[in-house]
């Protein structure tokens, strides 16, 4: 359980790009990274607009000469001061990632950034071999994978309750844009327009979650080929889809589908993972974070509830109060953000005993999930076929 003892010997001196003032993910990125004092916020670069981002540092009670008006300035001030900052959190729409977190890693930082990480693989290896050159963490938000009862399903799946894994149903399916919102929604207005968001929409902005839990919870099956088709249900999308469904083969002889949407009109997160074994199956649901469903063929179905002495203990190694609270997404990336730190500091000391024992969604599943959106994209722009997946 987390104590608010010390993760780190020291908060690691910490910047944001994006993230500014009405952002959606901005506040969940400070409040899990200050949680547990393993951080220290001390600059940023928080808003495409200038003066706007700086008065929205000040007034998180930074000191406003180290409140910038973009990653450059950002990067070249702290780069000359001696307590300089060690880490930086990108928050920005899509296509600034792969620049940003490039010029991160250039001068020496540590690097948590949003996902997907960039719009190419090509993009995605040249992060990943600028990290490993420079010694560096990338860290990666798929913040739902700090919650315990992922790694639950995780230590019931390598301890072989559910038999041999026959199929794995993923979706995050969410109805809040099955009209057009983003003429009314800037940060729905990005995320529907290629420059700015990339080869896909949903794919990547919301299938990537599911895919990466399914990876930590079954970590053995590697994907064969996929099958994808996509649509765009509010046609003004297009050539983005806001609905797209994903057929994945693994290699074990295990099937997959990915359902990823933002026109399920009616739900509300609607992030669902689905395993199904040759014994029995395992359920979670993003709503509902704090149970785990196990239903085994022929007996009852059980709700296995977040914070129980029954636990494996990698599920109870981060919870933050008993069972019967509700935890919830804060939690989880704070407990995301608790590794990133402890890998950082592992990588700063030479660690690497340490730095094995830590879990977390690093520059590999980055790389993952943008070679996933890239040949879903394939598949589907060449009419629906099966392609290899490479
Ligand atoms: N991990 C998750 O669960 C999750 C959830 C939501 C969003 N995201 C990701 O987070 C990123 C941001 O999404 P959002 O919904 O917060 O977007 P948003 O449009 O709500 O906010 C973006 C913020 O970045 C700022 N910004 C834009 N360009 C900038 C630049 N060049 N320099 C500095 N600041 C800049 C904007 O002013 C704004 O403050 C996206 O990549 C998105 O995919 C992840």
């Amino acid at each position: 359980m987390i104590n608010s003892e010390r993760q780190t010997a020291r908060p690691i001196r910490w910047a944001m790009v994006g993230g500014g003032r009405g952002s959606q993910i901005g506040y969940i990125h400070r409040s899990a990274a200050l949680r547990d004092r393993t951080f220290d916020l001390v600059a940023g670069a928080f808003d495409i607009d200038p003066a706007r981002g700086q008065a929205f540092g000040a007034e998180l009670g930074l000191d406003p000469a180290r409140c910038y008006p973009d990653d450059q300035a950002l990067f070249a001030g702290e780069a000359a001061r001696p307590d300089g900052i060690e880490a930086v959190s990108i928050a920005t729409p899509n296509s600034t990632h792969f620049p940003i977190a490039k010029a991160a890693l250039d001068h020496g930082l540590h690097v948590v950034c949003e996902k997907p990480l960039c719009f190419t693989v090509a993009e995605a290896e040249e992060l990943q071999r600028l990290a490993a050159s420079r010694s560096r963490v990338v860290g990666v938000t798929y913040g739902y994978a700090g919650y315990p009862m992922i790694e639950q399903a995780r230590a019931m799946v390598a301890s072989g309750d559910l038999g041999d894994i026959r199929l794995v149903n993923l979706q995050f399916a969410h109805g809040f844009h099955n009209t057009a919102v983003e003429l009314d929604n800037p940060a729905t207005r990005w995320r529907v327009d290629p420059r700015f968001a990339g080869p896909s929409y949903v794919l990547g902005d919301i299938g990537t979650h599911p895919l990466y839990l399914a990876r930590v919870i079954a970590p053995e099956l590697k994907i064969k080929r996929l099958l994808c088709a996509r649509q765009s249900f509010v046609a003004s999308r297009a050539p983005l889809e806001d609905n797209a469904v994903t057929l994945m083969q693994y290699d074990t002889g295990a099937f997959g589908t990915v359902w990823s949407s933002a026109i399920n009109a009616g739900a509300t997160h609607s992030q669902k993972v689905r395993i199904v074994g040759s014994r029995a199956s395992l359920e979670w649901w993003d709503e509902h974070p704090n149970q785990l469903s196990f239903e085994v063929q022929g007996e009852p179905a059980r709700a296995i509830e977040r914070g129980m002495a029954y636990l494996h203990p990698e599920a109870l190694a981060a919870d933050h109060i008993s069972s019967g609270h509700a935890e919830g997404l804060f939690e989880a990336w704070a407990n995301l953000y608790g590794k990133f730190a402890a890998a950082m500091e592992a990588t700063d000391r030479g660690d690497t005993a340490r730095l094995a024992s830590l879990r977390y969604p690093d520059i590999a599943a980055g790389v993952e999930g943008v070679r996933w959106v890239e040949t879903c994209v394939r598949s589907a722009d060449a009419g629906g076929v099966w392609v290899d997946y490479a």
